[in-house]
């Protein structure tokens, strides 16, 4: 009987080492997308060129005087509980002071001419104009350009990247190359058209990049994204594993039936999955289910009925201030709640801020945007089973202290083998370009030279 058991349960473990081990042996390849899916209009197929137009950002004297009636009509607010921060939401006592300084001070001519600061290009990709910013480096021959894609997320912009976009662009010292940074707004985010029916996810898009950067004459590419960017890049490291030359990302996070096993295993034996000075950025995982159930609510409603939620929004700039700066509040630190500013001001100035909420009224792009999450939940979305694939892209996470999750290099490797290395902060939140953008452009050139390094050693073997 004692010798059946023992028997039994060394079969078990067979099993699942082997029901672990068997992606290993024999990866799936990943699935075929159609390089050519049209998102525009269908009167428009065949009649777009693909040339690259400049662009420039314009905030027009009709969009400003409106955009200033509304703040100046905004009804009464309901005012805040007493002795509460941000736990309910955006505290409602700081909203005058805001939709002031946006419709006095914030001065929209200077803005505009910080926007068009870098050269932008619109170009036809798909049915969808695409805008993006393009800076190539100004260096000495002997430095070698190196083209990196940028991806931003939400309720981010590119305006997430001004600040660290001229570190990247020059060289840093110490090393041989500076990158060429091209840096979309997404499909449906900002100055780039939305697709005009259901389908366009994180896949997709990745498609629509693979064409952007090839039609900018990159063939091979190094990426970088956080949010949804982070999601966009996992697809494209999966999708195009020749192409893609390495993946750098602030929101590296693998979510497949593995990782959720070691996850739950972590939970009653942490020391097996992670060190134990970063445990609690883990555990109790009691604290990380209240955590989504108390701070996601937005998502499953954006995944759900995105459209609903729009109609408030893209009608009112108060109420689209409250929604987007309550995430910059909580995602950059989330003892910001207890905050009745919200601590806003401590990583960000107010006009940071406020371009980046300028970029999706202007564009009234809240909705499109929203709609991401919906694409994302969708059944053809999950069928594609991303998370499941492996990618072979050389790869490296920058873990953020307040990032929304944290995963272990052994979780992230389920995916992610060639997870080349990880720096772990004390400090910086989930917009870090934006806020952090020295410490985050250091760490880019530093994954992005081991990642050279792996390839020189990878020809010379
Ligand atoms: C997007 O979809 C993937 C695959 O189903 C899932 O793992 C991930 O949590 C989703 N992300 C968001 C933000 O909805």
């Amino acid at each position: 009987m004692g010798k059946l058991v023992i028997l039994a349960v060394l079969a078990a473990i067979a099993g699942i080492a082997t029901w672990f081990a068997l992606p290993f042996i024999f990866p799936e390849a990943p699935p075929q997308l159609d390089p050519n899916e049209w998102w525009g209009p269908n009167d428009l197929k065949g009649k777009v060129d693909d040339s690259i137009k400049p662009f420039q950002v314009k905030f027009s004297d009709e969009m400003i005087k409106d955009l200033k009636t509304r703040l100046q009509n905004k009804r009464q607010l309901v005012p805040p509980l007493e002795g509460v921060g941000f736990e309910y939401g955006f505290n409602t006592k700081q909203i005058d002071a805001w939709v002031k300084y946006w419709s006095e001070e914030y001065k929209f001519a200077e803005r505009e001419k910080f926007f068009n600061k870098f050269p932008q290009y619109k170009t036809n990709i798909q049915g969808l104009d695409i805008h993006f910013i393009r800076v190539k480096p100004q260096v000495k021959p002997s430095v070698t350009v190196i083209p990196l894609l940028l991806m931003h997320g939400w309720p981010g912009s590119v305006r997430e990247f001004y600040e660290a976009i001229p570190l990247l662009t020059k060289q840093a010292s110490g090393y041989d190359f500076a990158f060429e940074v091209v840096v979309p707004s997404l499909p449906g985010y900002g100055f780039s058209d939305a697709a005009v029916r259901p389908g366009l996810g994180p896949a997709q898009i990745a498609v629509v990049f693979k064409n952007l950067m090839n039609r900018l004459g990159h063939k091979k590419f190094y990426i970088q994204g956080g949010d949804w960017g982070a999601i966009i890049g996992s697809n494209m490291a999966t999708l195009f594993q020749n192409e893609v030359l390495g993946f750098h990302s602030n929101m590296l996070f693998v979510q497949n039936g593995c990782a959720h096993f070691r996850n739950l295993i972590g939970a009653f034996f942490p020391s097996l999955i992670v060190e134990s000075h970063l445990a609690d950025r883990m555990y109790p995982l009691s604290k990380f289910f209240a955590y989504l159930m108390e701070e996601f609510g937005y998502l499953h409603i954006q995944a759900t009925k995105p459209d609903t939620v729009g109609v408030a929004l893209s009608d009112s700039p108060s109420g689209l201030l409250s929604y987007i700066l309550e995430k910059f509040s909580t995602w950059t630190r989330f003892e910001n709640r207890a905050l009745a500013d919200g601590g806003l001001s401590s990583r960000f100035s107010k006009d940071q801020l406020l371009d980046n909420l300028m970029v999706y009224w202007t564009t009234n792009s809240i909705t499109t945007s929203m709609r991401l999450y919906a694409e994302n939940w969708s059944n053809k979305n999950r069928a594609l089973g991303i998370d499941r694939l492996y990618s072979s892209v050389p790869t490296w996470a920058l873990q953020a202290k307040n990032e929304l999750a944290y995963q272990p290099p052994n979780i992230l490797k389920l995916k992610f083998y060639n997870l080349q290395g990880v720096t772990v902060l004390d400090e910086g939140g989930h917009f870090i370009a934006f806020e952090m953008p020295q410490v985050f452009a250091d760490d880019v050139f530093k994954a992005v030279r081991i990642f050279r390094d792996w390839h020189k050693q990878k020809t010379e073997w």
